[in-house]
């Protein structure tokens, strides 16, 4: 495997349009994009050019430096690399905790025709009255953080009888083969470790789980 700062010299040379064709660069000019003495850049240069990455013109005040194909495919597999640890997103997140009681609020929420209506038009269900209160595990709460990016539908506040009722956020998601969705109250009291879930079935029933049982929650793919 190519040393990383090897790698570090061939990004710096590609970028600068060494993978296209001769690139002017002088030691004080890859020094100063590496953070390297002079005297360190004209080493790496040399070393890339024995190992076969680069191939070198001298010219009076620095040097052409162009990278052959042995170089652009040392770049190509950290290009992959790369590729392969960010595409790993598009696979989904997993959010694991234990099944926690609330108060039952969730189940008056949840019984509101004008939030059951917005449920139904963006999730595709008419949901159960009642949310299934999850406390994430200590490993979930920073992927709870990170869903935060997603594309959360928005559930919009209304007001009847006299009363307003807040905006909500809600995100598909899946629990086993259950298609749910991840409900966020704008004025909830919940602290972050605790995710609200919603289902067109009664979700304890159906998956036989009780308070402090072990459930997951697929988001994404
Ligand atoms: C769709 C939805 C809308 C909500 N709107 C409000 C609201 O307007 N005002 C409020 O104080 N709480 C609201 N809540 C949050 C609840 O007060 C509470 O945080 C939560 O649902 C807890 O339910 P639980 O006691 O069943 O665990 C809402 C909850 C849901 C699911």
């Amino acid at each position: 495997m190519i040393p990383a700062e090897d790698l570090q010299c061939l990004k710096a040379i590609a970028l600068g349009g060494g993978c296209r064709g001769p690139v002017f660069v002088s030691t004080q000019s890859i020094g100063e994009m590496l953070a390297i003495s002079q005297q360190t850049a004209s080493r790496r240069l040399k070393g890339l050019e024995t190992q076969g990455f680069i191939t070198r013109t001298m010219a009076a005040d620095g040097q052409h430096v162009t990278l052959t194909r042995h170089g652009e495919e040392e770049l190509r597999k950290e290009f992959q690399d790369y590729c392969r640890i960010f595409s790993d997103h598009t696979k989904g997140y997993t959010l694991s905790g234990t099944v926690v009681s609330g108060i039952g609020e969730g189940k008056y929420y949840m019984s509101l025709p004008a939030y059951k209506e917005q449920f139904n038009t963006h999730l595709g269900f008419v949901p159960y009255p009642g949310t299934l209160n999850i406390r994430l595990s200590p490993a979930s709460v920073p992927v709870r953080k990170k869903i935060d990016a997603l594309n959360w539908v928005r559930i919009k506040g209304f007001s009847t009888d006299g009363r307003t009722f807040g905006d909500a956020r809600c995100l598909p998601c899946r629990i086993g083969d259950i298609s749910c969705g991840i409900v966020v109250p704008g004025r909830t009291h919940y602290p972050e470790d605790i995710i609200e879930v919603i289902a067109p079935i009664a979700l304890r029933r159906r998956l036989g789980v009780g308070d402090t049982d072990n459930v997951s929650v697929e988001v994404g793919q």
